[in-house]
This record gives structure tokens, sequence and C-alpha cells, in this order.
């Protein structure tokens, strides 16, 4: 059984999603075991309550970062975290923390990394950067953190298709373009990241590190999903459940329009 810690400071729909995973039985051999969250208001902090989640506040003002680290590391250590996930968590969090987890800590970001990655930008952002772009297609990435925060090795990626309604609207009625753009890669970021929980838990994934050489020295880490069986296949056939829970809760329109072909 691994043990999955959630670090979130906001909404939680992601956290939510991961949670769905565990009720309807799609996630095999993960335990959600706890929350942690760093704004006492946090929305994210009531679904871990409903679903009897243990969950922990560790706020981040007035507390140095190494303090920060030392309270979040010692909850996970006491509910024996072996995989973190971020889920819109606005904290960057240090090197001890990175050095402990080294790919064992997870996020997911509302693009198509390494296009509108850079650090601090929120999903409003992303998503409106991205229309602004005029890019045609974008998506959700999940993929391990470290301390080059959107830099890390790439797990799993979804596009999504920008609609010409969406860029239509984006001219005059900005927020619903970046609205319907967020909510329609939101329903995949919610299948994606469990998707990369179980194929971690099944041990499937494995990062590879080669250093190249010269001037230009860097160290290229890829990410490589032993998927040899039909491995997706029971993933897929396990997941549908939670995609009719979506229906159920962003009605059949929405997924569908979701769904919109590449
Ligand atoms: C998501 O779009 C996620 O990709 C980004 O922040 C947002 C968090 O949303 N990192 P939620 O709190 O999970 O609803």
């Amino acid at each position: 059984m691994v043990s999955v810690g959630v670090l979130a400071s906001g909404r939680g729909s992601n956290f939510q999603a991961i949670v769905e995973h565990q009720r309807l039985g799609v996630f095999q051999g993960v335990d959600v075991s706890v929350l942690i969250y760093n704004y006492p208001e946090a929305p994210v902090k009531h679904i871990a309550e409903k679903h009897g989640i243990a969950n922990h506040l560790v706020g981040h003002k007035n507390v140095d970062r190494v303090e920060f680290e030392r309270q979040i590391m010692s909850i996970l250590d006491s509910s024996e975290v072996e995989l973190v996930c971020l889920a819109g968590w606005d904290r960057i969090v240090g090197s001890e923390f990175f050095r402990k987890y080294r790919w064992k800590v997870m996020n997911i970001h509302p693009a198509l990394l390494p296009s509108f990655g850079w650090k601090g930008l929120n999903a409003r952002y992303v998503h409106e950067a991205a229309l602004e772009y005029g890019v045609k297609i974008t998506g959700c990435t999940v993929f391990f953190v470290d301390v080059s925060v959107e830099k890390g090795p790439i797990i799993l990626q979804h596009p999504v298709r920008v609609l010409k309604s969406e860029l239509e609207l984006f001219k005059n009625r900005r927020e619903d373009a970046i609205q319907s753009l967020s909510d329609r890669v939101l329903i995949h970021e919610h299948r994606i990241y469990s998707k990369a929980i179980q194929l971690y838990a099944d041990r499937r994934l494995r990062v590879y590190e080669a250093v190249t050489s010269g001037k230009e020295a860097q160290a290229n880490r890829v990410v490589s999903i032993d998927l040899h069986d039909d491995w997706e296949k029971k993933w897929n056939e396990r997941q549908r459940i939670f995609i009719e829970s979506q229906k159920t809760a962003w009605g059949a329109k929405a997924v569908e329009a979701a769904e919109e072909l590449i």
C-alpha cells in the first residue's frame, strides 16, 4: 500500500478527484492518508473533513522556510507518506524536502509543459496566457517536482483543443473564455493525476538521468513508463466509473466538450 499525502492551498478540485478515485475503488494499493493545507480558510480542508481524511493546517506566514518545511515533513512522516502530491499548492518548498522525497513528489500543471510553465503562474493566468498566445492545443501535465519546480521530468500529459468559440469569446468576454478553457482542461487533470498516482503505486515509473557533456552540460531527466502488458486497458476499465461520476457532477455536455477530438 502506498501512502499518499496531498499538499493543497485552495479550492481542491484535484484533491477531490483523487479522493473520489479512492472512494469509488478505482485505485488499487493506494491510500490517501493526509492533506496538508496552508491557509486557515482553504476550501480544500472541507473535502478532507467530509471524507474523514486526516488534515493539518501548516501556515506559511511568520515561519521561515526551513521551519515550514520541517513541520510538513514531520506530518508526512507520521502518516508514513511515501508519495507527495501537490495539487494547487502555492508555496515553494526547499531543497531539503526534495532531497528526502527525490522523485516522490508530483505536481499537476494546467498546460502542456514546458509551455506556459513560469514559476508562480496560477491556473487562471496559465489559461489566459494560452489564449493570448493563440495556441490551438493546450492541456495538462503531471510531472515529478524537483528544485527547478516546473522543469521536473514529465510523467503524463493530455492535450485539449482550444475551441474556435473560446478564441472568439476571448476578444470581448475574456473571463468567460478563460473559465471555459479552464473547465475543459480540469476535467482531464482530474483523470490523469490519479492515473499517474496508480502508475507510481504499481512501480511503473522510472526516472532516467543522462548528463550531457560540454559547455552546456545539463541533466536530462526522462520518465519511462512500463506499460508492457494491458495495464492501460485495465486502468481505463476501472476509471470508467469515475468518468461517469464526472458526467453527473459536470453534466454530460461539459464532459463531451472536454473530450472534443484533437
Ligand atoms: C489546477 O488547475 C492545477 O493544475 C493548478 O492549480 C489548479 C488547482 O485547482 N496547479 P484545484 O485547487 O485542484 O481545484
